[in-house]
């Protein structure tokens, strides 16, 4: 019998590219990808494997319990990859409800839906930023038994939907991982995030804003190192257990909006400090070696990470220049219907 996953959240950036790495390395699965198509989905992405007979598209709300629990009762997956998300720290800032709508309240109803149908394996990506914020002393790292201290609207929208995860292990026994990774960058992000951000506003020759003074820290992670680690943790990680997925690239935001720059042969006058984010967290740095045992290991340093996606964007310009005007969704004529 051929296996069914179902990933949601698969318009959008990450989601997106774990869709496509699914989709060609897994023939012998069918992929189901559920997406709201919110201002952060887009199905442009996916036109080179929207024809392909192992793909289908669902437009739906993770929060919508009856459709869900619907589409779970007729298809019966074997595993559920949940990337669905509200994922800006600054508009859960501005905006903290909707975080709660979907990160909280859609992954508990996802849990239910795969409670109640049963299910292989439930993975639930989540983030670093649960852990709280680090200090700047280099040697300490985010391991999995970090105790959780989110301090933004969104890390605690997340947090809350990693201990309905662990509940539902605990509780009912559902066969669950939780993967919680640093910062992403890549092809498809969205250009409201640090990187995209900045390639997209210094090939226009526009100023890039540093929060405050720009010596906060992250880890970066390309992205396709990290669908390679969520299809180990799917197939290889143990149930009930989460692994931290990290880079081991530290860089201050400076030092990241200085490299594209750089590459870009652009100068750094471009560079404006404007007023610091509210609870900005300082640093993130995560300790992979859980995830180093069970296989795992980063393909991309920094600096070949981010020469690879600074050619995507420079590659790809249509994309996101339909993406910053708001253009860009196009519907899927292949929907499926529940
Ligand atoms: P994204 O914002 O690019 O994409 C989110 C997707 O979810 C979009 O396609 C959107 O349409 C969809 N969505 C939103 N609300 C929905 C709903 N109610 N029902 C169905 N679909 C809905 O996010 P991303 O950067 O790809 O992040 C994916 C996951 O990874 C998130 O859970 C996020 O918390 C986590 N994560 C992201 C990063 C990062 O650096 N981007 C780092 C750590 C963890
Ligand atoms: P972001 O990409 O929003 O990811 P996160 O907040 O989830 O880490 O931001 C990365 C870092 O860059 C964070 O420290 C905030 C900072 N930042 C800026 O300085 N300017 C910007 O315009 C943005 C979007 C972020």
């Amino acid at each position: 019998m051929r296996k069914k996953i179902l990933i949601t959240g698969g318009a959008g950036f990450i989601g997106g590219n774990f869709v496509q790495y699914m989709v060609n390395k897994y023939l012998e699965y069918d992929i189901y990808n559920l997406d709201l198509l919110t201002y952060a989905g887009d199905l442009t992405k996916h036109k080179e494997i929207e024809d392909k007979k192992n793909y289908f598209f669902i437009r739906a709300d993770i929060a919508d319990r009856e459709t869900i629990l619907a589409l779970f009762e007729k298809e019966k997956f074997d595993y559920v990859v949940h990337f669905a998300a509200e994922s800006h720290v600054d508009r859960s800032i501005t905006d903290p409800g909707v975080f709660v709508r979907t990160n909280v309240l859609g992954t508990q109803v996802l849990l239910d839906a795969a409670k109640l149908t049963g299910i292989t394996k439930f993975i639930h990506v989540s983030t670093d930023e649960v852990y709280g914020e680090l200090d700047f002393d280099p040697t300490t790292f985010f391991t999995e038994e970090t105790p959780l201290q989110p301090n933004s609207p969104y890390s605690a929208s997340k947090a809350s939907s990693d201990l309905l995860v662990r509940a539902y292990h605990e509780t009912y026994g559902l066969p669950v991982n939780i993967t919680r990774c640093s910062n992403n960058y890549g092809p498809y992000h969205f250009p409201e995030k640090l990187i995209p951000l900045t390639i997209s506003r210094v090939l226009n020759e526009q100023k890039v804003p540093i929060y405050g003074d720009g010596k906060n820290i992250r880890d970066w992670l390309h992205v396709f190192d990290h669908c390679a680690a969520i299809d180990l943790v799917m197939h290889e990680g143990v149930i009930g257990e989460v692994y931290n997925v990290g880079g081991h690239n530290e860089r201050t935001n400076l030092e990241v909006v200085k490299t594209i720059i750089n590459v870009l042969g652009k100068s750094e006058e471009l560079i404006e400090f404007v007023a610091d984010r509210l609870g900005h967290d300082k640093r993130y740095a995560i300790d992979p070696t859980k995830l180093e045992k069970l296989g795992w290991k980063p393909k991309y340093t920094f600096e070949t990470g981010i020469a690879q996606t600074i050619q995507w964007y420079l590659d790809n310009k249509e994309w996101w220049e339909q993406v910053i005007s708001g253009k860009y969704q196009k519907y899927f004529e292949k929907q499926y219907s529940i």
